[in-house]
């Protein structure tokens, strides 16, 4: 088993479903993560000591996706000076909003970068520590490289449907 270069951590199981997006990017780029579902609020301790644990193991970085009153990501970054991505959860009742201001407005000194609402958020996470890790590692920024490349051949080569 390869240590964590990156830890993913979400508020609740429920957020799995969003942040799993995240994971993908990681697993299919091979980098080797460790997801927990963490609590700011409900298991302040837990989180805390996993932070301390995965950094003194050598994670890179920390994913940090919550809902509502979202301070999962702020709390992480109190923790560490890793860098710590941000990504909002869709929330039921303000689709979200609430969790996209409660992570972007962190008050200056302890940032956190904070990602789009939901699964297109988790996925740039993901993409965004792969690029991060790819700063020091010549394969891995290769493997970068080789998925934008595919990934504008797929938009170069869509065509849009014929007018009904
Ligand atoms: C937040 O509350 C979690 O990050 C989640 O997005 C939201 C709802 O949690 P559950 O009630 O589904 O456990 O802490």
């Amino acid at each position: 088993m390869k240590k964590p270069l990156v830890g993913i951590v979400m508020g609740s199981t429920s957020d799995w479903e969003v942040m799993q997006h995240a994971a993908r990017q990681l697993k299919d780029f091979g980098v080797a993560f460790e997801a927990r579902a963490l609590s700011a609020h409900r298991t302040p301790d837990a989180l805390i000591e996993w932070v301390g644990a995965m950094a003194k193991g050598g994670a890179q970085c920390f994913i940090a996706g919550a809902g509502g009153a979202a301070h999962l990501a702020g709390v992480v970054a109190a923790t560490t000076t890793l860098p710590v991505l941000g990504v909002p959860m869709p929330s039921r009742h303000l689709q979200g909003l609430d969790s996209l201001l409660s992570t972007v407005q962190m008050p200056k000194g302890i940032p956190v970068a904070t990602f789009a609402i939901g699964q297109a958020g988790a996925g740039n996470a993901g993409l965004f520590a792969v690029a991060l890790l790819a700063l020091h590692d010549a394969v891995l920024a290769k493997k970068l490289h080789a998925f934008r490349a595919r990934q504008a051949a797929a938009v170069k080569a869509s065509r849009l449907p014929e007018l009904s």
